[in-house]
C-alpha cells in the first residue's frame, strides 16, 4: 500500500508536448489528448511497456499510437491506469476519454460546481482527467483547446496565452491556450463559466507588461480589489527581495466556492477558494483580509518556488511549500507588523504542528513513505518546513541566504528537484556546512531544549548550558542531535541588553551537541536570559523562569516576540497551577500578579495595540492542551474561564478605558494600525462581558448593530453567543442570518460561531444546522465551518464524556469518505489524538475510529489516517 522515497526511479518515458481538447458537457465531457512522447535517455529501465496513470472513472473511448488504433489485446486497462505493451522510441499517443464533472464530488480533477467548470490537479488529480504520466518530474509543453456552450460558458481559461478562438455549431464556441513553459501535469488548469473579471496591469522591473485578471461570479465583482492590490504588492516584493520577475504576459486568478484547500498555483491561472480571495469591509473580517493578502502572495510566489523550479516527486513537497510559506510570511511581516505576524505563526505552529508531531501521523518534512499524498499537505510540510527554511536564513544571514536562493533558482530553473538540491545551493553559495542541519529534513518530532545557567561572580563568568533531546515518533525511536540556532540576549537588572561577544545585543548560539555550554565573560551581575528570540527554532524550550523573571521580561525584553512570550509563559504557569488546584478539588484563587502585569501593558501607550491584544489574550485551550501530559478538557476550560472572569473584575475600568480609546472613525481600512485597534477593542469587550454586567451586554449589542464592518459585528456576535446570553444570542444570530443569507462566506462565519459555542447542549443545535438550507455536505467550506468548527474549536462539547461528539464526527466521516475523501480524512484529526486523553475518553475515541474502519470501503485517504491512529 505504501510508497517509499527510496524506490524513486526516473521516468521511463517523457512527454514533450501535450495537446488537450476538452468538449465540455455536463455529464459527459470528452477529453482528447495528443501526447508527443519518447523514451527517457536518462532511464536505465529500457522498457517498451508504457504505464500511464488514469483513474478508474475514466471511460476510455479510443487509444492510438502513431495513428494506429489499438485493439484490446494491445493494452491493459486496470483500476489505476493503462498499460500499453509495446511502443517505439518516439511516438504520438492519442486517447479519447469521457468523464463526468457533475458526479465529481471529490473536487479533484475536473468538476463543475455552481455552474462553473474548474480543475484541481495537485497532487494527483490530472489522472482523473486523462491517461498520463502523472508525476511532477515529467514536464511538458501544454496546448489546450476548450469547447463549450457559449451562453453558459462565455469565459474559458487555461494556462499561458490565448492563441486562437472561434465559433462552433449548436451555439458553442472554442478557444486555444498555449503555455510556453514546460510544466508537470499538477500545474495544469482549466476554468469555464459565466464569470466576470476585474483587470489591472503590472510592469515588471525588466519591462514586461503583464495583464492581471481576477475572475469571480458577477455578484462578487466588488470584492476583488484587495486581492488585486495584494497581487501587485507581491509581484513587486518578489522582485525586490528575491530578484524574481513574472514570466508570462497574463496572470489570472479565479474564485470558486467549492474547493478542498485554500488555493492552487496553476501556471498563470491560479484557482482560489472564495474564502482566500474575496474581501470587502461589509463581509470580511480583518483576519479574512490578512488571509487574502497572504494566500494571494503565497500562490504568486509559487511561480518561482514551485513552478519554474518544481518537485522531483511528492516526497519533496516541502521543497516548494516550506520555502513558499517562509516567503509569504516574510512578505506579510514586511507589509504589516513583523512581531505580530511572528506571534501568529508561532501560535499556530505550537498548537497544531507540535500536536501533529506528537501524534500517530508524525512525519519528517521530507517523509520516507506515504499511502496517500493528499494526507501530507500538513502543518509539518508547510509550517515546520517554513521554520526549517527560516533557520537556514538565520544561520546564513540575509545576504548569503539571498545568494543561495539566487543560485538555487538559476541552477535548477526548469527542473524538478529535491530538498537536497535546495540545501546544497544554500551550502555552495554560503560556504557553510549544513551536513548536520539536514537532520531537520529526515527526523520527525519536536526537539526539546533544557536550558540551565550559572553565574560565577569571582570570574565574572556566565554560563548557559543547553541540552537537546527529541521524543520518539512512529518508526523513529532514536534521533540524532540537531543543529539548532538559538538566538539569545542577556538583560541586566535595569532591563538593558548586555553587549554580547558578537558586538551586538542578540547573538545566535549554534547548538550541535546533545549538551553544550556557552560561556560569557566580563559579566558583573547575574543576567536574565532572553532565550530563543524571535522563536529562532521550532523547539520546546524549558528554563526555570520565576514569575518575577517573566514580568520583568514582559516589560524590558528588547525582542518584541519574547516580550509576548514572557506573558504567555506567565499565563501558562498560572493556568497550569490552577488546573492542578481544580483537579485536586481545591478552591480556585487568582492572585493579582497577572492582572497587575496586564495593567502595566494596557497603560503603556507606546506599545503596538495588536501586541497588547495578543498579550492580553490568554493561551488558547488548544495550546494548554498541547502542553498537558493528559488533556483534562473540562479543567482547562473551567480554569481559563475563571481566570478571564477574575481579570475582567480586576481590570474592568482599564478595559472600558481601552475599549473607548480604540474606537475608530467611520471609514474602514484593513491597515495594520486599524486592525490593531479593532483587535484590542474586541479583546476588551470580550473581557467586559465576563463580568456578567448588563451594561456590557448592551455595549456588545450596540456594537453589533452599529458596526460598519464585519470584524466588529462578527466579534460582537461571537462574544454575545459564547458568553451564554442565550436569548440575546438567538435574536442577533437570526438578524445576522437574515441580513447575510446571500453571502456564503458570511454564512460560514455564522455557522462557525454557533458550532464553536462552548455552552452546553450545542451538539443538538449543530445537528439541526446540518439540515439548514445554509448547509451543504458537498461544499468543503460548509463542512469546515460547521463540522470542523465543532470538533476542533469546541473542546468541551466535542469531548463530552458521553461520547456524543465523537459519535457525531465518525458518522460524518463515514458519509464524507464516499463524497470527498480529502475532506473526510482531514476531519479525522481530532480523533487521532486519542492517546492524549484520559482512559475513558481514549476508549470512546478508539471505538469511533474502529467504527470508521468497520464501515468498509475506506478511501486511501481515510484508511491511512485511521489505520495509523489505531496502530
Ligand atoms: N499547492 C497548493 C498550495 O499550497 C495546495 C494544493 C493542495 N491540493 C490538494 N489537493 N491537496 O498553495
Ligand atoms: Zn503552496
Amino acid at each position: 500500500e505504501a510508497i517509499y522515497l527510496k524506490d524513486y526511479q526516473v521516468p521511463a518515458f517523457l512527454i514533450d508536448h501535450t495537446e488537450l481538447r476538452f468538449e465540455l458537457e455536463a455529464s459527459r465531457t470528452l477529453v482528447k489528448a495528443r501526447l508527443t512522447m519518447r523514451c527517457n535517455p536518462d532511464s536505465h529501465q529500457k522498457t517498451r511497456v508504457l504505464e500511464l496513470q488514469g483513474d478508474k472513472a475514466l471511460r476510455l473511448c479510443r487509444v492510438s499510437v502513431n495513428d494506429q488504433v489499438l485493439n484490446e489485446q494491445d493494452y491493459k486497462r486496470h483500476d489505476q491506469g493503462l498499460e500499453i505493451s509495446h511502443v517505439p522510441d518516439e511516438f504520438i499517443l492519442e486517447t479519447v476519454v469521457e468523464i463526468d464533472p457533475d458526479q465529481n464530488t471529490a473536487l479533484e480533477g475536473l468538476y463543475r460546481s455552481d455552474g462553473i467548470y474548474c480543475t484541481q490537479c495537485e497532487a494527483e488529480g490530472f489522472r482523473r482527467i486523462t491517461f498520463y504520466l502523472d508525476r511532477p518530474d515529467v514536464m511538458s509543453i501544454f496546448s489546450t483547446t476548450i469547447e463549450a456552450d457559449k451562453t453558459a460558458y462565455p469565459v474559458m481559461l487555461s494556462n499561458g496565452n490565448p492563441v486562437a478562438q472561434g465559433e462552433a455549431d449548436d451555439g458553442r464556441h472554442w478557444i486555444t491556450w498555449e503555455d510556453p513553459h514546460p510544466k508537470p501535469a499538477y500545474l495544469f488548469a482549466l476554468v469555464a463559466g459565466d464569470l466576470k473579471r476585474v483587470e489591472d496591469q503590472y510592469t515588471t522591473s525588466g519591462g514586461r507588461d503583464v495583464a492581471l485578471h481576477i475572475y469571480a461570479a458577477n455578484k462578487d465583482l466588488n470584492k476583488l480589489d484587495y486581492a488585486m492590490q495584494s497581487l501587485k504588492n507581491a509581484m513587486r516584493w518578489d522582485e525586490e527581495v528575491y530578484g524574481r520577475e513574472y514570466d508570462l504576459d497574463i496572470f489570472m486568478i479565479v474564485a470558486v466556492d467549492f474547493f478542498n484547500m485554500g488555493a492552487m498555483e496553476n501556471k498563470g491561472l491560479n484557482v482560489f477558494n472564495t474564502s482566500c480571495v474575496l474581501a470587502s469591509p461589509d463581509t470580511t473580517t480583518d483576519l479574512g483580509f490578512q488571509r487574502v493578502e497572504g494566500v494571494v502572495a503565497h500562490e504568486y510566489f509559487h511561480n518561482w518556488s514551485g513552478n519554474r523550479v518544481t518537485c522531483r516527486d511528492w516526497f519533496q513537497l516541502s521543497l516548494k511549500e516550506g520555502f513558499t510559506v517562509f516567503r509569504d510570511s516574510e512578505f506579510s511581516a514586511d507589509l504589516n507588523s513583523p512581531t505580530v505576524k511572528r506571534v501568529e505563526d508561532v501560535t499556530v505552529l505550537r498548537t497544531a504542528q507540535f500536536a501533529e508531531d506528537a501524534g500517530p501521523m508524525a512525519h519528517p518534512i521530507l517523509p520516507a513513505s506515504f499511502i496517500e499524498i493528499a494526507n501530507f499537505y500538513t502543518m509539518t510540510i508547510y509550517e515546520k518546513g517554513a521554520e526549517v527554511v527560516r533557520m537556514i536564513h538565520t544561520l546564513l544571514g540575509a545576504d548569503a541566504f539571498r545568494q543561495g536562493s539566487d543560485l538555487y533558482f538559476s541552477r535548477h530553473d526548469g527542473q524538478a528537484v529535491t530538498t537536497e538540491d535546495f540545501v546544497k545551493a544554500m551550502e555552495d553559495a554560503s560556504g557553510r556546512d549544513l551536513t548536520q542541519f539536514r537532520n531537520w529534513y529526515h527526523q520527525a518530532g519536536t526537539p526539546v531544549l533544557a536550558v540551565s545557567d550559572e553565574f560565577d561572580a569571582a570570574s565574572q563568568t556566565y554560563r548557559l548550558t543547553v541540552a537537546q533531546s527529541c521524543p520518539a515518533t512512529p518508526g523513529q525511536a532514536i534521533k540524532a542531535a540537531y543543529h539548532i540556532p538559538v538566538a539569545i540576549g542577556l538583560l541586566d537588572s535595569e532591563g538593558e541588553d548586555l553587549v554580547l561577544p558578537n558586538g551586538k545585543t542578540t547573538q545566535v548560539l549554534e547548538l550541535h551537541d546533545s549538551e553544550q555550554t556557552f560561556e560569557f565573560t566580563g559579566i558583573t551581575e547575574k543576567p536574565v536570559p532572553s532565550l530563543l528570540r524571535g522563536f529562532s527554532a521550532p523547539v520546546k524550550l524549558h528554563y526555570p523562569y520565576t514569575r518575577d523573571n517573566l514580568t520583568f521580561l514582559m516589560s524590558h525584553d528588547s525582542d518584541g516576540f519574547n516580550r509576548w512570550e514572557a506573558a504567555q509563559k506567565l499565563a501558562v504557569n498560572i493556568l497550569q497551577a490552577l488546573i492542578e488546584d481544580f483537579q485536586h478539588g481545591r478552591e480556585l484563587v487568582l492572585d493579582s500578579q497577572l492582572g497587575d502585569a496586564f495593567k502595566v501593558v494596557l497603560a503603556n501607550v507606546d506599545l503596538d495595540k495588536a501586541m497588547v491584544a495578543k498579550v492580553l489574550s490568554l493561551p488558547s485551550e488548544a495550546y494548554i492542551s498541547e502542553l498537558s501530559d493528559v488533556i483534562d478538557v473540562d479543567a482547562i476550560h473551567t480554569v481559563r474561564q475563571f481566570v478571564r472572569q477574575q481579570l475582567a473584575l480586576q481590570l474592568e475600568a482599564e478595559f472600558v478605558a481601552s475599549y473607548q480609546a480604540c474606537t475608530l472613525e467611520d471609514i474602514y481600512s484593513p491597515d495594520a494600525a486599524s486592525i490593531a485597534r479593532r483587535s484590542l477593542r474586541n479583546v476588551c469587550l470580550s473581557y467586559l462581558m465576563e463580568t456578567g454586567k448588563q451594561d456590557f451586554l448592551e455595549l456588545a449589542l450596540k456594537q453589533f448593530h452599529e458596526a460598519n464592518n464585519m470584524t466588529d459585528s462578527q466579534a460582537a456576535l461571537y462574544i454575545v453567543v459564547h458568553s451564554g446570553y442565550q436569548k440575546a444570542g438567538e435574536v442577533i444570530l437570526d438578524q445576522f442570518y437574515q441580513r447575510w443569507s446571500d453571502e456564503p462566506l458570511v454564512v460560514n462565519q455564522w455557522l462557525s460561531v454557533q458550532a464553536s459555542n462552548p455552552q452546553a447542549g450545542v451538539l443538538t443545535h449543530v445537528e439541526a444546522l446540518m439540515n439548514h438550507e445554509a448547509f451543504n455536505m458537498r461544499n468543503p467550506n460548509k463542512v469546515r465551518s460547521l463540522i470542523a468548527s465543532f470538533c476542533a474549536q469546541n473542546p468541551v462539547n466535542f469531548h463530552a464524556i458521553d461520547g456524543s461528539g465523537y459519535r457525531f464526527l465518525a458518522d460524518q466521516i463515514i458519509v464524507l469518505n464516499k463524497l470527498n475523501p480529502q475532506i473526510a480524512s482531514r476531519l479525522v484529526t481530532p480523533l487521532t489524538r486519542w492517546k492524549r486523553y484520559s482512559a475513558d475518553r481514549q476508549g470512546l475515541m478508539r471505538k469511533e475510529l474502529q467504527r470508521i474502519t468497520d464501515s468498509g470501503d475506506l478511501s486511501r485517504d481515510v484508511f491511512e489516517v485511521v489505520s495509523k491512529s489505531l496502530a
